[in-house]
């Protein structure tokens, strides 16, 4: 079995030990760590790549236990799509399989929503970064109708419990929200109360 999971988990703890509140060192550091991790499509265990027919799944596959960092597989069906959101932490987002396209706004001084640039693709193997800092609001969708995808996301803290943001296009207006993680199956301890 392939210790590619493992590997990255030991990396980046150790990582967080050294440079626990350095944002920018964290990013320099975790960027080559993600993308050696999505190199080779051979170590995503089954049950983390499974799609749902209506919504895009975020599978947990590990949570630091002081709320460093934890790491999704965001399985994306076909023509899936994210409404427009924030983080609120650092996130480095790489292609694992199939595609997705991305597109940046940001919020204007009124309030409003402006897009900024234009829609990234992401292939397999390469990495997005978001953060307060850098630049916060996206919205991702699958690049294909006809297939799954599959992109690998680490966040600088528990993700799937922290209050954000969803943004309104028309009207920027602001809803919070807390995004949870798909895997209902099993006894997950970051995602909070056990049921
Ligand atoms: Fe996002």
């Amino acid at each position: 079995m392939s210790t590619r999971l493992l590997d990255f988990v030991t990396a980046m703890t150790r990582l967080c030990d050294a440079s626990p509140a350095d944002e920018a060192l964290l990013l320099e550091r975790a960027a080559p760590l993600m993308r050696a991790l999505v190199a080779q499509d051979d170590w995503l265990p089954s049950a983390m790549a499974v799609p749902h027919p209506q919504h895009y799944q975020q599978h947990l596959l590990y949570g630091d236990p002081l709320d460093r960092f934890s790491l999704v597989s965001f399985v994306w069906g076909p023509g899936q799509k994210t409404p427009i959101h924030d983080h609120t932490v650092w996130g480095v987002i790489a292609m694992l399989r199939g595609a997705e396209c991305g597109q940046r706004y940001e919020r204007t001084p009124a309030g409003a929503l402006a897009v900024v640039g234009e829609e990234a693709w992401l292939a397999p193997g390469e990495l997005e970064v978001v953060s307060p800092t850098l630049g916060d609001i996206h919205q991702v969708r699958n690049a294909f109708d006809d297939r799954v995808s599959i992109s690998i996301h680490l966040y600088g803290g528990n993700i799937g419990r922290i209050s954000r943001h969803v943004f309104m296009p028309d009207t920027g207006a602001v809803k919070d929200f807390v995004s949870g993680y798909s895997n209902a199956l099993t006894p997950n301890l970051w995602a909070g109360e056990q049921a």
